[in-house]
This record gives structure tokens, sequence and C-alpha cells, in this order.
């Protein structure tokens, strides 16, 4: 355990705790007088709680108190409006929460969740996403702070002019992220002082939204959140089982726990938004690119405006002079959607890159041929040249590593019995992002170093890198590093999402790490000086500065499926991933980042898939018997690579985010082989058998 160099293959820092049980997640603290809730989801769909019937509740044995709009703590609006929850009596939908049941025990709670009688008066409801909606507008700005229209010369005109054309529409149902652990958390009050143990994706953020709607000082609350079981968008806000958490602690005046059951998390811990993608692209003969346009539909609530920025990635992929990229949203009576997976790229490169292959097949070109000829020297919305790309690299390797040279373009060319096989390819994108953060080092009497940083690990080894970015920086082998993070009173550090977080704590802990060795030489170099050196980091105006370069990670998917013409079963036989993300800080759980986002791309190619029920407002899906997520079983022989690309414009590590670059293109690269296989385009996800056939 003593690489110092970055991008050594270093295991988890705190894999034993976690085989072993030893690691606490948020449900597992269990203070002294602990009691537990349970809350209960609206069951109409749009509406007005007119009464909370709660006498048979609080009449079983264990039963503490019932929760609702008539007596819940009285909370001040923070940013995210999903979070004042229990504050009046409109539901805005279903399964929105009405009330909360705190008892004793767990099953305490549930059985007096299901002995509550509230009355409800109905209103129509809205709940189905359809072209030509009556309330689709076209919002200001998508998800991310992007314009929802780009314009770039004349669209229409060179449309219409192109010798050859392309125009599709795919659609896509709404997704939920589903982790292993679901968001749970526990709370603790000490006079004005509050404390939760809580699953997020960030807990300085969870702790800033706690202070705000309880009125409190970030001083006065900390939210520990040392091990996270996954989150993949859906705890990068802080969610209502805190705030829930919090309210009932306070009002019980003992410690509250509130683990969420899963079926009821589809209501309130975000979704991908379906969308509808309309795509045209207009080409001249030989493959070049004249015309883009990337038109979106999707959903929001009535709650929050969350607008799935699914057009973004056509700005930066291929050249086209003429472009027009843009969304438009309906607010209906659904559950408020939010981060998923990569959102924004991993639905718009599900349709830009079938409608790129639909272009390769038209042209009788290869798809691959293709790409690289409408490879961008510039990116085509800003005219900012890139800090590196090295797309073209990751196909062409792509393609000699997975045997692309041996295919025959004609669909329905293989065949193994009642199996047809196809291969397809697809570019993968994700954005380079980056936020300040704060990092503290110091030396430890006795010898080595100890930082301090709060970066949240939900699965991905962040800390294991972040010991390894202190350790080069310090210029010590890595097990001279203890590492501190998941805690809110630590340096106030941005949340693990959007591939940003070892970008942007590595950032602040190198700057720290750098300082104290710097502190460490003046004291005449030893590694245990007498006294304990300190150094600080805070990126604020650094991370954060406008780049004259546009930054984004790129890579290719290649896939190989066997689709059953008798059951339209569609198998996923070999998938292979090439990236060029700058530097990969550990080969190992870097490897691990990118067939996980592989793996994801093939449940959202084939598997994944939340169905809105019109009558009852609600996703059907809400257990994982239903909602499907790939198993071992489904997932083939995988490989992911990468080129390593010393890129001078990004941070101190020259690394650029990897958590999510590998979901977007799989899916597109998954269709893309079943039309190789079948001649048959199918443009919906997910590719289930009923849809093949
Ligand atoms: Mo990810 S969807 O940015 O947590």
């Amino acid at each position: 355990m003593s690489h110092p160099e970055p991008g050594a293959p270093l295991g988890r820092l705190e894999g034993q705790l976690k085989v072993t049980g030893a690691a606490r997640y948020a449900a597992e603290y269990t203070p002294r007088g602990t009691a537990y809730a349970w809350p209960v989801p609206a069951t109409i769909a749009r509406g007005t709680v007119t009464a909370v019937h709660d006498t048979d509740a609080l009449a079983m044995p264990g039963a503490l108190a019932v929760l609702s709009h008539h007596n819940a703590p009285r909370v001040t609006p923070a940013d995210d409006p999903v979070l004042s929850v229990l504050q009046n009596a409109h539901v805005p939908h279903r399964g929105w929460y009405v009330a909360l049941a705190i008892a004793e025990s767990l099953e305490a709670a549930r059985g007096m969740a299901a002995a509550l009688h509230i009355d409800y008066a109905a209103d129509e409801h809205d709940v189905v996403l359809t072209e030509g909606h009556a309330r689709l507008y076209e919002p200001e700005l998508a998800n991310g702070g992007h314009p929802a229209r780009r314009e770039h010369g004349d669209f229409d005109a060179a449309y219409a002019s192109a010798a050859v054309r392309v125009d599709a529409t795919y659609t896509m149902a709404a997704q939920h992220n589903h982790p292993m652990e679901p968001h749970a958390s526990t709370a603790e009050w000490d006079g004005d002082r509050l404390t939760v143990y809580d699953s997020n994706q960030g807990s300085t953020k969870v702790r800033d939204a706690l202070a705000t709607l309880f009125e409190l000082r970030p001083e006065q609350v900390t939210v520990v959140s040392e091990h996270v079981g996954g989150g993949f968008g859906s705890k990068g806000t802080p969610r209502p089982q805190v705030v829930l958490a919090a309210m009932a602690a306070r009002q019980l005046r003992r410690p509250v726990k509130l683990a969420l059951p899963r079926n009821q998390l589809a209501a309130v811990v975000g979704h991908r938004a379906p969308t509808v993608q309309r795509l045209r692209i207009g080409a001249d003969r030989k493959g070049g690119i004249s015309a883009l346009g990337h038109e979106i539909i999707t959903h929001t609530s009535t709650v929050r405006e969350f607008v799935e920025q699914a057009a973004t990635p056509s700005r930066t992929m291929y050249t086209a002079p003429n472009s027009r990229t843009t969304h438009q949203v309906a607010a209906l009576d659904v559950p408020t959607p939010s981060w998923m997976r990569a959102p924004g790229e991993a639905s718009g490169m599900y349709a830009l890159e079938s409608a790129m292959d639909e272009l390769a097949v038209a042209l009788g070109m290869d798809p691959v041929e293709l790409r690289v000829r409408n490879d961008p020297a510039i990116e085509p919305d800003t005219g900012k040249p890139f800090s590196s790309r090295h797309l073209v690299e990751c196909l062409r390797e792509g393609a000699r590593r997975f045997g692309w040279e041996e295919r025959d373009p004609r669909p329905r060319s293989r065949r193994e019995g009642s199996l047809l096989i196809g291969t397809g390819v697809a570019s993968a994108t994700y954005p380079v992002l980056v936020s300040p953060s704060m990092a503290e080092a110091c030396t430890v009497p006795g010898g080595g170093y100890r930082v301090r940083v709060n970066a949240t690990d939900i699965g991905t080894g962040a800390r294991t890198v972040l010991a390894q970015v202190a350790a080069d920086a310090l210029g010590v082998p890595v097990d001279h590093v203890l590492i501190d993070i998941g805690r809110s009173d630590l340096p106030a550090a941005p949340l693990a999402g959007g591939s940003s977080g070892t970008a942007s704590w590595g950032w602040a802990v190198h700057h720290a790490c750098r300082r104290l060795r710097a502190l460490v030489m003046e004291a005449g170099g030893a590694e245990t000086p007498t006294t304990t050196l300190r150094a600080f980091a805070d990126t604020s105006g650094e991370a954060d500065a406008e780049s004259p370069y546009a930054r984004h990670a790129f890579g290719a998917h290649f896939a190989e499926v066997a689709v059953d013409a008798d059951t339209g079963e569609t198998r996923v036989r070999r998938l292979l991933g090439v990236y060029a993300a700058g530097r990969i800080l550990n080969s190992r759980t870097g490897h691990s980042q990118f067939i996980g986002g592989m793996v994801m791309g093939l449940g959202m190619a084939l598997l994944e898939g939340s169905t809105m029920d019109p009558s009852f407002g609600d996703f059907a899906e809400r257990d994982l018997a239903s909602y499907h997520v790939p198993t071992c079983a489904d997932t083939p022989a995988m490989e992911a690579h990468w080129i390593d690309e010393d890129d001078r414009h990004l941070n101190p590590m020259g690394s650029k985010g990897i958590g999510e670059i590998g979901i977007v293109g799989t899916a597109a690269a998954i269709g893309n082989a079943v039309h190789h296989a079948t001649g048959v385009r199918l443009r919906e996800l997910p590719m289930t058998p009923d849809k093949v056939l």
C-alpha cells in the first residue's frame, strides 16, 4: 500500500470495513432513545388533504406521534421546494408526503401509517407527456444552466437542401436510480444543535439546506455521511427524509430514524424525466453534416422546474454549420424529476448517436468513418478550442480492439440458429465540471499526515483517490496519509455529482498538501516535526474561473448483441469502451467507474423504465422485481480502456470526470447493434422483447 504515483491500482481504503459490515450507513446509527418514523404518501395525484384522522393510529402500541401539515414544525423554504414537506394541505402529485407516523419501533411506525385515515379533495390530474401537449413551453434554461435554445446558421434551409436527410424521433420512458441503499436519515437535537446521519452525495449542501429550513447557523448543524451506498444523482440534493427526521426529532425531543421504504422512492427522490427527441440531420453524399436539429420535449412537476438538458451534447459532438437545439417542457402533476446518471448526455446521446447510425445506413457509410468525418476542430456551439479531444482516437482504438473491420455492414448478415447477431458503435461525451472546494492538511504528531475535506464517497473510491492525490502532492507514500471525509464539520466541499468530485476536492487537497509540504521543508524537512503544521486551501475563484477552452471527456462504445428471433430477447454479448478522460488517477477504481457506467447504459438500453399510470398518476415500478437493473447474468464480457491525455487546462491532477461517461452512448451502441442484427430500427427505450417482436 505504498504507491506514491498517481494512477496506481490502489484498492479501496474502506473496502475491508465495507465487506465486514463495520462501515456504518445512515440508518445504522441508533443513538440512545431513538424513535422510528414511517412516512405516508398521498394517494391522490392532485388535490388537497381535508382531514387527518389519527385516533386509531395513536391508540396503537408504541405509537408516539403523527405529524401532518396541521402540527408539523414550520420551516423556512430552502432553494428546493420539494423540501417544504408537511407545510400545507396541497397535494402536487401522488406519493407526496402528507403525514409522518412516529413510534417506538419500525414495525409500530409502519403499523400506525397503515392505520391513518386521510381524507382528500381530489382534483383532475394530468400526468401523461404527449407531443403537442397544451402545457408545453420553452423554458429559459435547462438543467445545468444551459440555454434551452441555441441556433446557428439557417437550419431549416440547410436541412431542406441537404442531399441526404434523417428525420427520426426517439422516446424514452422515465427512469429511476434505485441505489442499493435507500435514502435514510437519523436525526438528533441537542438544544439548538442538530446532528443528522444522512445518506447523500454532498453533506455540505444538506447542512446548508437544514440550516435554512430550521433557521440555524450552518455551524449548528452537523451532517455525517461517512459511507453512502450509491446515489447516481438521486442523493445529489437533500431529500425529504432528512427534513422529516429533523422535524420529528425536534417535536419529540428524541432521536428519530427514518429509512425510506424502496416502494416510496419513485415519487420522492427524483427521476430521469421521459423525453421525446426529434433528430434531423442533413448531410452531403460524403457524409459531411450541414444541418443538425435536436429538439426535446420533456416533463417537470408543478413543484419545481427541472428540464433534462438532452439536446446539449448536439452542441459539442459534430461539425454542423447550421443547427438548432431546443428544449420544451410541460409542468405536469408528476413527481419532480432530477439528476439521474449523466442527466442530459445519457438521454441526448441515445438519440443523437442512434440518428448518426441511421445517417450512416442512409449514406452507405461506415458509422465509425461518419463520426470521424464530422469531428470538429473547435466546439461547434461556442467556437472555443477543445482543451483536448481524442474522440477519433477512441473510435479507432475501439474499432481495433473490437475487431470492427471484420464486420459485414449488411443487417441480418449473421445468424446462429434462432439468434440474430449484430454489432454497433456510438460515441460518448461528458463535460468537465468542477466546483470550488476547501481542504486542510496537517502533520500528525508521531509521523504522517492528515487530510480533511468534506468529500463524499458514494461507492466510487473517492476516499482512496484523494489519498493518492494527497500523497502525490506531499511526495510521500500513500500509507502516510490519513484521510477524513464525509462530515459537514470538515472543510466545506461540493457534492459527488456531475462527475466533478475528484477534480473539485482533489484540486483543494492538492493545494493544501503542496502548501503543507512547503511548510515541512521550511521546518527542516522532517516528517515528524514536534509541532503540528497545518495548511489550508480554498479554490474559490480558481476552480470556478471561466475557461477559454471547451472541456469534455470523450469515448467510444462498441456492442455485440444476440437477438432471439423467436422470443425477442436481446442479450448483450460484448461491450467495449475506450475513453479519453485526462489522467486516470487510479486504474483500478477508474476501470470500475467505466464498466459500472456501461452496466447502467446496458440497463437503460434493455431493462430500465418507469411506466406512468395515467389513472392513478404514479410510477408502476416500485421495487427491484419490477424496475429491472442489470444483474451479473446480464452483463457480458465488458472491457474498458483509456487513452492517456496530457491536458494542462483542467486542474493540477490533469483529470477529467469519469463517473458518468460510461453510461453515455452505450444504449445507442446497443440499439445500433440491434438494428444491425435484425434490420429493425427501434426508437424507444427500453428495448424490451415486446418492442423487438
Ligand atoms: Mo450524477 S446524476 O451527477 O450524481
